[in-house]
């Protein structure tokens, strides 16, 4: 086509971006890439080919790691460690910063080479993708700079192994590697198998950057290798992004080991568009959400539903528009939509699409022969619960269902298991502001969609993960506090003596559950002596179904996380005022159960529920500066219902350290007593009845800790479980809790100090960040 005609037709021709320098780099290193390990790549071993999927063609080899790469790339890691982690951390914020410079000045080169690899728009990887992986490494030199005075007494975690998918292949490799570097931590990371390049390229580069050797090390390889770095004892931490089944098996791999966990998974984030809408940006809105990255984007807004009055003016918007969209060569600058990632994804995607009975519209547009190319798909007229409403597709396959009032519009919103992302489109700020703490998800967009910024967390609730990347929230996942800890003593109960001494009548403490004393089920209890032998009364001995009944309370009792911090925070004064009352008799039963003074035990706990009603209303969320006119407003929530495995030892200090940060923040609980001295809390029930704490809000159900914490961390509808018991029992839950991905803190055997437990690190575990990003302006 001539200039003059390309005037007359006013058609789009092609823009194509050169590769040219790309495929020098890849030349230069003869096609064939060894991993790389302590600051140089390893000879090639066994290799397998990575292709460009808008064509079909290889364009390099790279090698499967073995068991023995990750043993040599981790003892790499290791060995940089120590000296990483006690450099100052400004020269550790020169190195970041270097890094971004050297991403900016690389910027074309790692642009092409990502779409090349993974078959996304060069728009896209020039515009988006390598302009925020700058800007992660920017912010967290920034961090490395202010970490010392600003978060005192932590330390780095030690060797990270990260292993991330092939949707975002450098921009994951940053939200990965920027935090673990900034907090002093070195990094083994497995890049997906579909797209390993970017991250050899960056790598390779890093020397430039001044980054010392074996601070940031890349084994190549398939679904095995990443099992080999989740599966090395020498690793403390795993931070995966991926598919929820992986993610599930790496929660059972790492259960009990000890290390430490942040899983980013899947979503089937709903685009909510109300009937007052901009209607027009909420179509630009929906390409983005769905379009961008071919939908192959973890929070991609791949559920509509729209408000009944417009649903068929914006559906019929909607078909024009995709009318519009070029799908072509990722590497033409005019093209809309790209390549999908691999042949085993599209048919993954069409097979998905063909199985479905709903109305299927697809765009017409044209699609370019022998690449891994899909139309943008848009699919009507399915139930709430057809397999398309709830599984996540990866692809350009939007679905959508209409819904009548905003309350309808969160209850479709919040039906799934996932828990990532939300759009929700209306003109009304009131309504916005209304519905996005309702949804249950990691991040909301209001009247716009996909933005992203290192200094906003970003991650999931539920079945979506846990763990935030992005901000302080992200850098602390990579930090521990400083300083030894010591083996857990177990405590022992006291033996049933062979002649017991009993005293007046026997007396059956009972469990508590939605704000009432229940029997046990099983109709079970167990005698509890004093250290001299006497008896001091019976515990019921709770199974599955109690703890099914207190989670149903719990969740019944909800409405506590949204009254006030206010109010929440008189109820906690409230609590303490009655303990205190209490105080001498809790004492001397702490003393019977335990055969030392229980004076300062229930003054410190007196204590502890003060310091809670204080930070009721005072764990404030942050407006996170981020380059964008409107504000990302980082909200803290309560998880949910949390069960609370309370320590053996301090019966009473040990559960209301637990108990009081957990309702102070709005959860509800279930709480499981020490096993050796029940009794102490089973005297609670009255101080929770005169106390105005709602029924429900705390549940108590006392027996065995084994089964019960099993039970707990198994429990579907339990969001979260503390475990602080002695034994195995923190591997018990973390791999329990793999069902459903609910966040755990265990203690893996590790001793508490009970006088001194109490401050942030609760309150978080007690929350989840929750994004708000409200731009504002024309
Ligand atoms: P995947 O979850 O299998 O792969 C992600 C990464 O995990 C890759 O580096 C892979 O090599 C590694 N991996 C696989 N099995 C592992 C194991 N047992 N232990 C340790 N590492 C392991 O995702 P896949 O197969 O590439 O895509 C399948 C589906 O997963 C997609 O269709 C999509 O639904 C979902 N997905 C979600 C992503 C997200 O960001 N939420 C990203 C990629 C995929």
């Amino acid at each position: 086509m001539n200039i003059r005609e390309i005037f007359d037709s006013m058609d789009y021709g092609p823009a194509p971006e050169g590769s040219s320098e790309a495929l020098a780099w890849i030349a230069n290193h003869k096609g064939r890439f060894g991993h790389w390990v302590g600051g140089r790549f390893t000879a090639p071993g066994e290799t397998f080919a990575t292709r460009n999927p808008a064509n079909g063609q290889v364009l390099a080899e790279v090698t499967q790691g073995s068991a023995a790469d990750v043993d040599a790339a981790v003892k790499a890691a290791r060995g940089a460690q120590a000296k990483w982690a006690r450099m100052p951390g400004f020269e550790r914020a020169k190195v970041l910063y270097a890094l971004a410079r050297l991403v900016q000045k690389n910027a074309r080169l790692l642009a092409v080479l990502e779409t090349l690899d993974n078959g996304k728009p060069i728009r896209e990887a020039r515009d988006i993708d390598i302009p925020l992986v700058a800007r992660h490494f920017y912010y967290h030199a920034g961090l490395a700079q202010l970490l010392d005075a600003e978060l005192p007494g932590m330390e780095a975690l030690g060797v990270c192994g990260a292993v991330i998918p092939w949707n975002f292949p450098l921009l994951m490799l940053a939200w990965k590697v920027a935090p673990a570097l900034a907090a002093g931590n070195t990094v083994v990371l497995k890049p997906a198998e579909y797209t390993p390049l970017t991250a050899l390229l960056f790598a390779e580069l890093s020397v430039q950057a001044g980054l010392p050797k074996g601070v940031l090390n890349i084994v190549t390889g398939d679904g095995a290798t990443g099992a080999a770095l989740v599966d090395h004892p020498d690793v403390n931490k795993i931070a995966f992004t991926g598919s929820t089944s992986v993610g599930k098996k790496i929660r059972a791999a790492t259960a009990g080991t000890g290390k430490a966990l942040t899983l980013e998974l899947g979503g089937k984030s709903p685009y909510i568009v109300f009937d007052d809408a901009d209607l027009d940006s909420a179509i630009e809105g929906l390409v983005d959400a769905i379009w961008f990255n071919q939908g192959q984007v973890c929070c991609a807004g791949s559920r509509l539903l729209v408000q009944e009055g417009v649903a068929e003016r914006f559906h019929e918007k909607l078909k024009r528009r995709m009318g519009d969209l070029r799908v072509g060569d990722p590497l033409d600058k005019c093209i809309d939509v790209g390549a999908v990632v691999d042949p085993v994804q599209l048919e993954t995607i069409t097979r998905l699409v063909e199985a479905s009975d709903g109305e299927k519209f697809r765009a017409p547009c044209a699609l370019p022969e022998g690449g891994c190319f899909c139309p943008p798909t848009l699919i009507t007229g399915l139930s709430a619960a057809s397999p398309l409403m709830q599984e996540e597709i990866f692809g350009p396959v939007l679905v959508s269902m209409t819904f009548r009032t905003p309350a309808e519009a969160v209850e479709l919103a919040n039906n799934t298991r996932y828990g990532l992302a939300a759009t929700v489109w209306t003109e009304n700020v009131n309504l916005a502001l209304d519905i996005a703490p309702k949804i249950k998800a990691g991040v909301v967009w209001v009247n716009a969609t996909n933005l992203f910024d290192a200094a906003a967390g970003f991650g999931g609730v539920r079945e979506s993960g846990f763990g935030r990347e992005g901000g302080w929230e992200g850098l602390l996942a990579y930090l521990k506090p400083s300083g030894q800890t010591k083996p857990l003593k177990p405590v022992a109960a006291v033996a049933a003596p062979s002649e017991p001494l009993v005293e007046g009548i026997d007396r059956t403490a009972k469990l508590f559950i939605g704000g009432k004393q229940a029997r046990p089920d099983g109709g079970y209890s167990q005698a509890i002596y004093s250290a001299k032998g006497k008896l001091l009364g019976q515990v019921g001995i709770g199974n599955r179904k109690d703890i099914r009944n207190a989670v149903e309370a719990a969740h019944a009792a909800k409405g506590w996380g949204k009254a006030t911090g206010a109010l929440r925070g008189q109820v906690l004064y409230y609590l303490a005022e009655n303990l205190s009352a209490r105080a001498s008799e809790f004492a001397g039963r702490l003393r019977d159960l335990t055969g030392r003074s229980g004076e300062e035990e229930v003054q410190t706990a007196i204590r502890r529920l003060f310091t809670y009603a204080a930070w009721a209303d005072k764990y404030d969320g942050a407006a996170k500066s981020v380059p964008l006119r409107g504000v990302a407003l980082a909200m803290n929530e309560p998880c949910g219902v949390v069960g609370i495995i309370a320590p053996d030892e301090s019966p009473v200090l040990g559960a209301i350290s637990l108990l009081a940060p957990a309702i102070a923040m709005g959860n509800t609980c279930v709480l499981v007593p020490s096993s050796v001295a029940p009794l102490a809390m089973t005297d609670f029930y009255q101080v929770l009845e005169t106390s105005d704490v709602p029924g429900g809000v705390i549940n108590i159900v006392t027996g065995p800790h084994g089964e019960l914490a099993k039970t707990l961390a198994g429990h579907m509808d339990v969001d979260a479980v503390w475990c602080f018991g002695a034994g195995a029992l923190s591997k018990t839950v973390e791999s329990e809790a793999a069902g459903n991905v609910k966040r755990t803190w265990v203690n893996h055997g590790q001793a508490t100090d009970w006088a001194t437990a109490e401050g942030p690190a609760f309150l978080r575990a007690a929350t989840e960040v929750k994004t708000i990003w409200v731009p504002y302006g024309e």
